[in-house]
């Protein structure tokens, strides 16, 4: 399936995201694509609310994944910014960490591009406050 929505706000895109993080069930790997500032971390915060977990959500761009634990499901929280080789995904651990119980999310995948074996692609754009953001999932999404 395939969703499309729109923020006009960072409030309203991680509203967005916790309605996605309430629908997810362990197993999801989930490739962001889109650049610099288009509300990925942002996202994230929301989905990680929506999964039940009370994390407080930080770019992991210097510690490449970022965990979030304490819920039902566990989500791990990728920045591939800096990673381009399947040697360099692979030292991560980010393959030790797919699993029934965890949700992954990973921004810049397009830095790992065919690599992560993704059932989710959530795509940015936009400008100023206003992101399009669509919602490409393997499995149908229960969204409320
Ligand atoms: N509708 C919107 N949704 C999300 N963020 C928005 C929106 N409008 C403005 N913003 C701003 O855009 C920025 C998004 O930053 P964020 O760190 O979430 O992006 P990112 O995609 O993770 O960037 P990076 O590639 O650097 O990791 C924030 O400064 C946020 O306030
Ligand atoms: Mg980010």
């Amino acid at each position: 399936m395939k969703l499309e929505f729109e923020t006009f706000s960072p409030e309203e895109t991680i509203a967005l995201g916790e309605r996605i993080g309430a629908c997810l069930k362990g197993g999801e790997i989930i490739a962001y694509k889109g650049g610099l500032g288009m509300g990925k971390t942002t996202f994230t915060r929301g989905l990680a609310a929506g999964m039940g977990l009370d994390a407080h959500v930080s770019s992991p761009t210097f510690a490449i994944v970022n965990e979030y634990s304490g819920g039902d499901l566990t989500l791990y929280h990728f920045d591939m910014y800096r990673i381009s080789s399947y040697e360099a995904l692979e030292s991560t651990g980010f393959y030790d960490y797919i699993s029934k119980r965890s949700v992954i999310c990973v921004e810049w995948s397009e830095n790992t591009e065919g690599m992560l074996d993704e059932n989710m692609i959530i795509g940015f754009s936009g400008d100023g406050d206003h992101r399009k953001i669509t919602v490409e999932s393997a499995a149908d999404l229960d969204i409320m």
